[in-house]
């Protein structure tokens, strides 16, 4: 593709702003290449290092790709704008919601009973990062179920976790695979860190082994999973799918293996880890989907280095995760009441979860969600899919953005919907997929 727009600047910093107002406009798109860098040069009258310090700096924005064959070219951007666009969507009157992935906020424990009965010790500057009593709980739960917790620490919540483990052992322009489809937030900000995602099949077991043997074939540098409750499609990692990715991971020493287990406690599926075999990993367990999503905090066992990175990083900017919000996380896992609240909330969400694919089922639907908030149901064409059930009273979300190159679907996210609307809202899907070209009737749609 030839570029028609004219970067401008004198500096590495100006020449990428140029190049950054022109992706704004709309004057450079995705997949446009931005001239070789000797040409640009010269053009602009500055060493061919100013020019190559430029584009780096777009990389490392995210903003940009590069390889040896094609050069640099802006990448494919899959937000409408420059910020990210996860705001929620207004919800019309008279619309049921069932577009957020969110936890049901009737069933999450009342973090303020416990904060007047809890001991509090205030951490000040030079605290550590983590919580030295919350970080001995974490170690000790996470070690009993399968997980190598010699070194953990805390995070502000998985993704903060994930990007920056991902930041501090990988540089701009490496390979991560992320599952396909998989959590949107976390594919836009591996994209948005630099990195090109490798997308990874899913099943319902989990990422299909030869998915990720190929990604690792291709040179992926990372692989980040999902233990449980995949987002979207549910799926958990099956004791023997656990089995055959170690073995095949511990094939590649020195492959960063990140594993995401944000329903711990939510779901009825015991743990089967993945990470552990190629020496550097992180796993990371957040609160947000079973004691709330306001409380902003994941624990994390990893490799010494691994560990000793995250730290620093959040010791160079925040400081340390608030001692408050971590020693009543350690006050709710150590509470019995929190804790069968917790079994109930599992029970509910399978329940309405189940509720739905059995309606589903009944109208030809065949979809499998073993787990979590969401059912992921195949459509022909989402954007049709999504108009139609508006019109009908139900906001889904359209699955284009949790996906890399897995077919169109939607998101229904099931965790507020009580069982008595899943026939109703089984008719509107159905009604939809019809008008949308479902291709629902697959046994294995659910992956
Ligand atoms: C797959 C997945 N992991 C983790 C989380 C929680 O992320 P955080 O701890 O950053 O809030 C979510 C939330 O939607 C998710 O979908």
């Amino acid at each position: 593709v030839t570029l028609q727009y004219q970067p401008t600047g004198g500096t590495a910093a100006a020449i990428a702003e140029s190049i950054e107002h022109g992706i704004r406009d709309g004057a450079l798109a995705s997949g446009d290449a931005l001239p070789p860098i000797r040409q640009l040069a010269s053009g602009l009258g500055v060493s061919p290092g100013t020019v190559a310090a430029s584009y780096r700096l777009l990389g490392v924005r995210g903003l940009t790709a590069s390889d040896r064959r094609r050069g640099t070219w802006i990448r494919e951007l899959r937000t409408e704008d420059m910020t990210f666009a996860r705001r929620a969507i207004p919800v019309p009157d008279g619309v049921t919601d069932c577009s957020t992935g969110n936890p049901d906020a009737a069933l999450l424990p009342d973090p303020l009973s416990r904060l007047a009965s809890m001991e509090y010790h205030p951490a000040s500057y030079g605290s550590p990062v983590a919580d030295p009593e919350l970080i001995a709980e974490a170690r000790r739960r996470l070690a009993g179920e399968g997980v190598a917790a010699e070194h953990v620490t805390c995070s502000f919540g998985a993704l903060d976790a994930i990007g920056r483990i991902l930041s501090s052992n990988l540089a701009p322009g490496d390979r991560v695979a992320v599952e396909d489809p998989g959590w949107a937030a976390l594919i836009d900000v591996v994209e948005r860190l630099g990195f090109l995602t490798v997308p990874l099949p899913i099943d319902p077991e989990g990422p299909t082994t030869d998915g990720v043997w190929q990604a690792l074939a291709a040179g992926a540098r990372a692989v980040v999973v999902t233990a449980r409750a995949q987002n979207p499609t549910g799926a958990a990692i099956s004791l023997q799918r656990a089995g055959e990715l170690r073995a095949l991971l511990a094939r590649y020493p020195g492959r960063l293996v990140i594993e995401d287990d944000h329903a711990c406690g939510l779901v009825e599926v015991p743990l089967a880890p993945v990470v552990g075999t190629t020496g550097r990993y992180g796993f990371v367990r957040s609160v947000a989907k079973g004691y709330g999503p306001d409380l902003r905090l994941a624990v994390v066992a990893g490799d010494p280095a691994t560990v000793t990175r995250l730290e620093q990083a959040i010791s160079m900017g925040a400081g340390w995760v608030s001692h408050l919000v971590q020693q009543l996380v350690l006050a709710m896992w150590n509470d019995a009441d929190v804790s069968d609240q917790l079994t109930r909330a599992s029970v509910t969400y399978r329940e309405r979860r189940s509720a739905l694919c059995e309606e589903l089922g009944r109208r030809g639907i065949t979809v499998t969600a073993p787990t979590g908030l969401n059912v992921w149901i195949p459509v022909g064409d989402e954007a049709t899919a999504v108009s139609a059930l508006l019109a009908g009273g139900w906001l889904v979300a359209p699955g284009n953005r949790f996906r890399i190159k897995s077919a169109a679907a939607i998101r229904v996210t099931t965790s507020a919907l009580g069982v008595e609307r899943a026939p109703e809202l089984a008719d509107a899907i159905a009604a939809a997929c019809a008008s949308a070209g479902g291709r629902g009737r697959r046994a294995d749609s659910g992956g």
